[in-house]
């Protein structure tokens, strides 16, 4: 992916940047958030709208535009985004094509920005980026919805459009539904991360999309939206400092790559093999279902009859998340984990994925007795349940997958022992 550099700071590599958005409704106000965010922040972007609205109610005009951001451009030192978030995309003014045009060709030719943020669903987009180019200003072209999640290739269709259009970013922010539209995103952005050369901005709004907001890094997006002084300008939104720090942890885990993550079927042999890992290489080991029985005080079926599956897989999600920042460990998965795109791009920044697998008669055996608390398998427990279990997530445990072992016939000892000697030899890392 090529990257894009203004103002010395680079999208595109490395750690995401992130961007203070400014939403005050005053100039004055502006300014001095502008100067607040110098050195909490990689880029401001401003956002005029409020300022917009509040300037058409008292004077029913746009104001001193070009003097504002005069004061927004020598009050912070970094690159500054310049956007009008218009109602439709969740901003706060409304506005006409020919108007939304005017008021950023002002601000393209005021000398002060660095970036011009355009609505690309607007009728005006094209003749707004010609304006932005003739002033040399690049464009950041976005697309908001905060009522759905479009699938993972309409938002790479619309991506690369605007690549074509000329954007030297490209934005999607999309309001979740579930976790299904979250993966979504997350599966997009790794198309985005193939098939784009330009950096690329992805967002999955409000809580249950957080994740997408730290994890840049990991699923590809260049820059991050994060609030100065308890004002978030979009659901989900976390603080600049917070954000700060979580992007180190998420960095630095991804520089060491130290864990080893034990997927598979239920049976395959996780648990046994992780302290096999562990007498042989010191790793310590970490069970997923039991750390999550443990936080939640019951028993994984319990979890399934009271909370349901998605609840537990959300469990699952956190309990990953919150390896980023923990010494490297053995982790033995829960047999669902892999369900989740954004669980088998969490396993991959944090090292390798190691998928144990037995033929189902092998299961068979080995589950006999122990079905009380697998939810999943405890009412269809036969070779034939266990088959169609296993065909349905036979693609997911193979996208997921670093490494594959059959462990029929082999002792957990054996299986440690290949799995280390190949971690040795730099078969994975
Ligand atoms: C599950 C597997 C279980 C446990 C839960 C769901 C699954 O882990 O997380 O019952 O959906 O495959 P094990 O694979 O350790 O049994």
């Amino acid at each position: 992916m090529k990257t894009f550099t203004a103002k010395n700071v680079t999208f595109g590599s490395g750690i995401p940047k992130i961007a203070v958005p400014l939403t005050d409704d005053r100039p004055e106000e502006l300014i001095k958030s502008a100067a607040a965010a110098r050195n909490e922040a990689d880029l401001v972007e401003l956002r005029i709208d409020p300022y917009l609205a509040r300037q058409a109610e008292e004077t029913g005009g746009p104001g001193e535009l070009t003097k504002l951001l005069a004061g927004v451009r020598a009050a912070f030192d970094g690159p500054v985004l310049f956007t009008l978030r218009t109602a439709a995309e969740g901003g706060l003014y409304e506005v006409t094509d020919a108007k939304y045009r005017e008021i950023l060709a002002e601000a393209a030719e005021s000398g002060c920005v660095d970036l011009l943020d355009i609505e690309f669903a607007r009728e005006t987009a094209a003749a707004a980026a010609e304006d932005a180019a003739k002033a040399g200003i690049p464009v950041v072209f976005s697309q908001h919805d905060f009522k759905r999640t479009p699938g993972a290739d309409a938002i790479l269709g619309t991506f690369m459009e605007m690549e074509r259009a000329g954007a030297a970013i490209a934005k999607g922010a999309y309001m979740p539904e579930n976790g299904a539209d979250v993966d979504e995103v997350i599966r997009a952005s790794g198309l985005a991360g193939e098939q784009l050369s330009i950096p690329f901005i992805l967002i999955a709004m409000g809580e249950k999309g957080r994740i997408t907001r730290m994890h840049g890094e990991i699923f590809g997006s260049c820059l991050t939206f994060a609030f100065l002084g308890g004002r978030a300008s979009a659901p989900g939104q976390i603080g600049a400092d917070v954000m700060r720090a979580e992007l180190g942890k998420i960095h630095e885990a991804g520089m060491r790559k130290g864990f080893i993550f034990l997927i598979g079927f239920m049976g395959t042999g996780k648990s046994a093999c992780a302290r096999a890992i562990r007498r042989n290489s010191g790793l310590p080991v970490l069970e997923m279902d039991e750390t999550i029985e443990e936080r939640q005080g019951m028993p994984v079926s319990r979890i399934f009859k009271t909370q349901g599956e998605e609840a537990f897989r959300d469990m699952e999600t956190e309990l990953l998340e919150s390896l980023y920042g923990q010494e490297s460990a053995v982790v033995s998965c829960g047999g669902g984990v892999v369900l989740r795109e954004r669980n088998r791009r969490l396993m991959r920044g944090l090292g390798t994925i190691v998928l144990l697998t037995a033929s189902p008669e092998t299961i068979y055996s080995r589950l006999q007795g122990k079905t009380g608390n697998r939810p999943n398998i405890r009412d269809r427990f036969s070779v034939e349940g266990i088959r169609e279990l296993m065909e349905v997530r036979r693609a997911a445990y193979m996208a997921a997958a670093d490494v594959m072992i059959p462990t029929d016939g082999l002792s957990p000892r054996k299986i440690a022992e290949k799995i280390l000697s190949e971690r040795e030899s730099g078969n994975f890392v």
